[in-house]
């Protein structure tokens, strides 16, 4: 579960997710077939986010991981169509990324509040403003602000993005959390953006020390922290898009894939997962020792996207995301930048 995994179709009996009862698993299994026979027809693979259902993620995902991931195996794939199961944002980076392709996106209506929180216009005035200070964009954006921008990040590479450009300023758009945990990070100043996750925005420092509190009540002696198996505290895995007073309370914080990893290292006895809800269930089927604390806030933009969507989207070649192209040519540029980042160092 660290890097993005190939995943074959999974059918019951044998690995059935645990997070969806086996009757309704034998109810999905027809559509899952449907949806398999549609993408060899077509010649298509999926690329489920981590966000996505059990029974996307499990049912029918070729491919899974966080944005970066994504972004590359929509680069390197040689199939013809890509089916993005994520938001719009992740289908236009996978267009981008890949021109040639036809990619689709199950619910045209799948969007971002960060995306929203920012326009083309609004990143020539800070450009204005800031004359000369190199522009880093959240790849959680739209392809306008992407071709304004000189290079991309995500969530996994920001901190080695901004670190690549040996430069003392950057402007840092649009998540002001993300942004402000960049800037704890490294020396160069980074000039921010009002933008925020409607998802991670909500969760607060309170509620990171209310379990804490709760957990370290069963004995852990430790301020609450879980350790590797030894059966107390709890373990607080966040991502970069919360508020400070969530991060400061973590044990680590990091990209959706990144989130996983930890717990695959660390395996811990206890743990709670700061992001959109589905992942835990995801995550919880390849970890059966590990308990997890699931507080669940939805993304609704995520949610839109359902078994039946990728079935009508494989079906009728719906709905093919189109980027102009003097806007893409920017866009490529700035993606092509981060992609290049990681290709020469880790992330
Ligand atoms: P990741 O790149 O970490 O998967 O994040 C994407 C996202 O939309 C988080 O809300
Ligand atoms: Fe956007 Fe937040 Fe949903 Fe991720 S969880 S797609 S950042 S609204």
């Amino acid at each position: 579960m660290t890097t993005a995994t190939q995943s074959s179709l999974i059918t019951p009996p044998e690995r059935s997710p645990s997070a969806i009862p086996p009757m309704e698993w034998a109810l999905l299994t027809p559509l899952i077939e449907e949806i398999r026979d549609l993408k060899e027809k077509r010649n298509a693979i999926v690329l489920g986010h981590n966000y996505m259902t059990p029974d996307i993620f499990y049912g029918v995902s070729d491919l899974t991981g966080d944005s970066l991931q994504l972004a590359r195996q929509a680069a390197e794939t040689d199939a013809e169509v890509i089916v993005l199961a994520g938001v719009h944002f992740m289908a236009e980076t996978a267009k981008i990324a890949n021109p040639n392709k036809i990619v689709l996106i199950p619910d045209l209506d799948a969007g971002c509040s960060l995306a929203e929180s920012i326009t083309a216009e609004d990143v020539r005035r800070l450009k204005r403003a800031h004359p000369g200070v190199p522009v880093v964009t959240y790849v959680n954006t739209s392809s306008a602000v992407k071709a304004e921008s000189d290079i991309c990040c995500t969530s996994s590479n920001a901190l080695q993005v901004v670190n690549s450009l040996n430069t003392d300023r950057v402007i840092f758009i649009p998540d002001k959390y993300l942004a402000d945990w960049v800037a704890s990070q490294t020396d160069v100043e980074v000039i921010t953006w009002e933008g925020a996750c409607m998802v991670h925005e909500r969760f607060t420092g309170e509620q990171m020390r209310g379990w804490r509190k709760r957990f370290s009540a069963s004995g852990s002696g430790n301020g609450g922290r879980s350790g590797n198996g030894n059966g107390t505290g709890i373990s607080i895995v966040a991502h970069p898009e919360c508020p400070p007073d969530v991060l400061a309370e973590a044990d680590f914080v990091g990209s959706t894939s990144g989130m996983i990893a930890w717990v695959d290292e660390n395996r811990p006895q206890r743990v709670a997962l700061i992001t959109e809800c589905s992942m835990s269930d995801n995550v919880a089927i390849e970890f059966p020792e590990v308990e997890f604390v699931r507080p669940c806030n939805l993304c609704p933009h995520m949610k839109k996207i359902t078994l039946e969507k990728i079935r009508r989207s494989l079906a009728e070649m719906k709905h093919e995301v189109v980027v102009e192209a003097a806007v893409a040519a920017g866009a490529r540029r700035a993606v092509e930048r981060m992609l290049a980042v990681g290709a020469t160092a880790s992330s």
